[in-house]
């Protein structure tokens, strides 16, 4: 099913493009030593939210789907210093990883982990709005995860979401698994929510057919009332 060019031409963009850097590579081996599913962002999509997160001047930003902290290592590069990510994962076990990984990246003044259900601690989050929100764990609950987004972000937002695609599935009629379904209804979400201008782009690479979705959210409109 996947195109073995494809992933040919993924290691010859991160080749050119991305840096060795043994602490994201370590955090990948650490990952699999402990068991956990090889579904990271890919490299190249982890430099992707890095340089998004960074060209938007995020501070502020959320994560929901830890895993081995991967992309919150991309992610906790991109804030500087002063910024933040909190990002939320189910599994205990998950998040111990992380935190061994993101402590071995210099991150664990920037990144914090928090482990519970996200649809649990989400409304216990407080204090200033998100200025990036990732969204990337039970697809099911991807229309929720985007209300709470809305509900946590300020305007000049973005909501990414991955995993959009799904190898097409998302336009097959007849396919009606709980994270496709989720994943269609949080794209129609996207599509009635005026306060967002959003697209979605198909990907192709080491992660197969897949996809993600890119949602600004805007300044209040001063006509509305
Ligand atoms: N963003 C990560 C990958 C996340 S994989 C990266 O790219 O490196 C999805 C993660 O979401 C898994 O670790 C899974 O345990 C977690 N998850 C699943 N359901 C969840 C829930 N209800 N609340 C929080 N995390 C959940
Ligand atoms: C799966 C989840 C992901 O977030 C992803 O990027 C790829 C696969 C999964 O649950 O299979
Ligand atoms: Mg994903």
């Amino acid at each position: 099913m996947e195109d073995p060019q494809w992933l040919a031409v993924d290691h010859y963009i991160a080749g050119h493009l991305l840096e060795t850097d043994p602490v994201l590579e370590e955090a990948l081996e650490r990952a699999a030593a402990a068991g956990l599913p090889a579904i990271n962002v890919s490299a190249t999509q982890g430099k992707l939210l890095h340089l998004l997160a960074r060209a938007h001047g995020s501070r502020r930003v959320l994560e929901i789907g830890t895993l081995g902290g991967y992309s919150a290592i991309w992610l906790g590069r991109a804030v500087g210093p002063a910024g933040r990510v909190l990002t939320i994962e189910l599994e205990a076990a998950h998040a111990e990883v992380a935190r061994a990984n993101l402590e071995r990246a210099g991150l664990t003044e920037v990144v914090e982990v928090r482990v519970g259900r996200a649809l649990e601690v989400l409304p216990e989050l407080q204090g200033d709005p998100f200025d990036l929100v990732f969204i990337d764990a039970d697809k099911p609950s991807n229309p929720e995860y985007f209300a709470w987004a809305m509900r946590l972000t300020r305007p000049g937002a973005l909501i990414v979401v991955d995993n959009v695609v799904r190898h097409g599935a998302i336009v097959d009629e007849s396919n009606d698994d709980p994270g496709v379904v989720g994943t269609r209804r949080l794209l129609e979400a996207m599509a009635a929510e005026r306060r967002i201008s959003a697209t979605a782009i198909q990907t192709v690479g080491t992660k197969g057919y897949d996809g993600f979705a890119v949602a600004l959210v805007l300044e209040d409109d001063p006509t509305s009332s």
